[in-house]
Parts: structure tokens; C-alpha cells; sequence
């Protein structure tokens, strides 16, 4: 089994090669260690997993590739023996999408549209990709089921996910590719990533600047913790989807196919308060934040909420990291990382 792993070197890639390469798996991870982050923190991600990997015989090869280069991804499933492939690189980021929408096209859809293909040619065993909650768009019904129909998106990056699911049921409806969307829920932890609220929140508090808080604090998270989202990938890679041979296709149910299709929400189906959320980061470094309160973002939503139930029934997992646990653990790794004094 040689599981490929694209968008290694960013925070829930790094965190899922990890946990695969000590559990003794064989990993190659793609990265094109692009900047829209800072890429220090993708080197210092990737540096971990080598030395992890020079202790584990060599268990991890990484390639520095772009998906979207369909010559350089093909070369790379005709040399290696890939059985897996998890689907995590993609241009993430709602806001970012407004301004930048080129690179949503680019790797989110070109990108998954070569991994994609690959995994047909090579007949994989099991596809598993990035969705995201982004995908309920307008969608007010809490809480979000992968029952829902989810046609009203608000950001193109929402767009994109939501290109995603369907690109995957083609492929595993005309290929009988297996296929497996996970629709996160914002994820969070140590290593995380610096455009998110808590390392955003986090920095601007120890620095003395004033934290934004859009929609003037009136917005709720299904916060997710790192941990929880690589415990379920870990039991979703070996267990590839199914068809469901009840499917009923004139009452089709948007989560499972007639075809080795599924889609799951993978959220702690716990919101918090944004401002409950701020108190907790406060709390946890000793300090207040300066808040700047600022309208509702384009694309951006007011709430999110995840439905727990296909997937514990699929796995019986549900996540339950508190976010009290994970904050702290976030901070820990903060100060220890960018070595603050406080
Ligand atoms: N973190 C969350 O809260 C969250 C929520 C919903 C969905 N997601 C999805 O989960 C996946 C992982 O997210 P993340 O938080 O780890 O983001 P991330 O940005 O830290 O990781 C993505 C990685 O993919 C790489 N990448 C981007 N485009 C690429 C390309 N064209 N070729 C090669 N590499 C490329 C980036 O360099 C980065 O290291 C993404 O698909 C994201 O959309 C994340």
C-alpha cells in the first residue's frame, strides 16, 4: 500500500502524513510550497516529517510539485506503485477568493481534475478529497446535512468544493472509482494555518494590535480539532466507498450513489460563539484582545454547524476535542514555535 498524499507540506497534510508514516505507512506527499502563506512554516512541517521518516526506513518521499501540471503528476503515478491517494492541496480560504479567484481555478479544479484522472488510469483503490462546510453556502438549515441540497455556494472557493463532489461522482459512476469527500469544518490546532482565526487572533493579541472581529462578533463555528479530523482519515482511507445498493434514484440521497460514492461531514457538530471562542484564546495566553469590530465579509457566513450522523454510522467516530483542549494545545505550539516570551 502506497498511499499519495497531495498538499503534504500544509497543516492537515503534514498532520495526516505524520500520523501515516508513523503508523508505518508508505506516504509520497506533493507540495508546490506555494506562498500564500508564509512557506517557512511548510519547510519547518516538511523538515518533520524527513527527520520522522529517516527514523521510520524511509517511509515518506516528498516531491515538490504543482497539481495543475499535468505532465510532472502523471510521471509521478507512472513511477510509484500508488494504491491511495488523498486529495488535500487546493488555493483554501473564502475571503481570498474574492480578490484572488485565478488560483481557485488553477489548483482546485485543473489541479483536481490531474489527480483525478490519474486515479482512474491507475485504477486506485480509494480517492479521498478536501470538500468543506463552504458548500452549504447560503444554506440557513442547521444543523448542515449532507441531505441538503447544497446549490446556493457564496464564495467561488465554495464553488469550487462543491465541483469537486461532482467531478467525484462522475469518475465513480463511469470508472467505479471509489470515492470519498470530506467536507471539513473549520480545522484547527497546532501547526495550523495563519490565515485562520485563532493563529490570527492569537499573534495580534501577543503583538498588542487589535484582533477583527467580522460581523461585529455575531457569528458561530463548528471549530474542529486537528486530532479528530486525522483520527477519521485514518479510518476512512481503509474503508473505501460503496455503493449503496438501496439507492433510490427517484429519492436520491446526495451523501451516497448508486455508484462507489460517498460524502461526509467531518465537524465537531458543537458551534461556539465567536466571542466565547476569543474569551477561551484570552484566557488561555492571560491577556485581552483590542477588537475591532467590522461587517460581515463577502463570501464569508454567519454560521456553521455540522450533522455528526452519516459518518459515525459510516465509521462510528465522531469528533470530541473540546475547544478549551485544543486552544491550549494551539497556544503551546505558538510560543514554542515563534518562541514569544510570554
Ligand atoms: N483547514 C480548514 O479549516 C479547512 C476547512 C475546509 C476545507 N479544507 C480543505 O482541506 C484541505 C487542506 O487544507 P489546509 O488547511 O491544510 O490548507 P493548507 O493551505 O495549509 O494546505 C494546502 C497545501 O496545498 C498546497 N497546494 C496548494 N495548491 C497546490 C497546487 N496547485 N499544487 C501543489 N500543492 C498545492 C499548499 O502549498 C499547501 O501546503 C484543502 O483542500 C482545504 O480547502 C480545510
Amino acid at each position: 500500500m502506497i498511499i499519495l498524499v497531495t498538499g503534504a507540506s500544509g497543516f492537515i497534510g503534514f498532520h495526516l502524513t505524520k500520523k501515516l508514516i508513523e503508523s508505518g505507512n508508505s506516504v509520497i506527499g506533493i507540495d508546490n510550497l506555494n506562498n500564500y502563506y508564509d512557506p517557512n512554516l511548510k519547510i519547518a512541517r516538511l523538515n518533520i516529517l524527513k527527520k520522522l521518516s529517516s527514523k521510520n526506513e524511509k517511509k515518506f518521499k516528498f516531491i515538490k510539485a504543482d497539481l495543475k501540471n499535468r505532465k510532472i503528476i502523471d510521471e509521478i503515478f507512472d513511477n510509484h506503485e500508488i494504491t491511495h491517494v488523498v486529495n488535500l492541496a487546493a488555493q483554501a480560504g473564502v475571503r481570498y477568493s474574492i480578490t484572488n479567484p485565478d488560483s481557485y481555478i488553477d489548483s482546485n479544479l485543473i489541479g483536481f481534475f490531474n489527480i483525478i484522472e490519474n486515479c482512474k488510469r491507475k485504477k486506485i483503490k480509494h480517492f479521498l478529497y478536501a470538500s468543506s462546510s463552504s458548500v452549504y453556502g447560503g444554506n440557513t438549515k442547521t444543523p448542515f446535512s449532507e441531505l441538503d441540497t447544497v446549490d446556493h455556494p457564496v464564495s467561488l472557493y465554495g464553488a469550487t468544493k462543491k465541483c469537486n463532489e461532482l467531478i467525484a461522482h462522475t469518475y465513480s459512476h463511469l470508472y467505479n472509482l471509489p470515492t470519498t469527500g470530506l467536507r471539513f469544518f473549520t480545522v484547527y490546532g497546532p501547526w495550523g494555518r495563519p490565515d485562520m482565526a485563532l493563529f490570527l487572533f492569537t499573534k495580534a493579541i501577543l503583538e498588542n494590535k487589535p484582533i477583527k472581529v467580522f460581523n461585529e462578533g455575531n457569528m458561530v463555528r463548528d471549530f474542529t480539532y486537528i486530532d479528530d479530523v486525522i483520527h477519521g482519515l485514518m479510518y476512512l482511507i481503509n474503508k473505501p466507498a460503496t455503493n449503496k445498493s438501496d439507492f433510490n434514484k427517484s429519492e436520491p440521497d446526495s451523501s451516497s450513489s448508486w455508484c462507489p460514492y460517498k460524502v461526509f461531514n467531518l465537524g465537531n457538530s458543537n458551534p461556539i460563539p465567536l466571542m466565547d471562542f476569543i474569551k477561551e484564546i484570552e484566557k488561555s495566553l492571560g491577556k485581552s484582545a483590542k477588537k475591532e469590530y467590522l461587517p460581515l465579509q463577502q463570501g464569508d457566513v454567519p454560521a456553521t454547524f455540522s450533522a455528526p450522523d452519516l459518518l459515525n454510522e459510516w465509521i462510528n467516530f465522531k469528533p470530541n476535542t473540546s475547544v478549551q483542549k485544543g486552544i491550549s494545545e494551539f497556544i503551546t505550539w505558538y510560543k514554542d514555535f515563534y518562541k514569544t516570551k510570554i
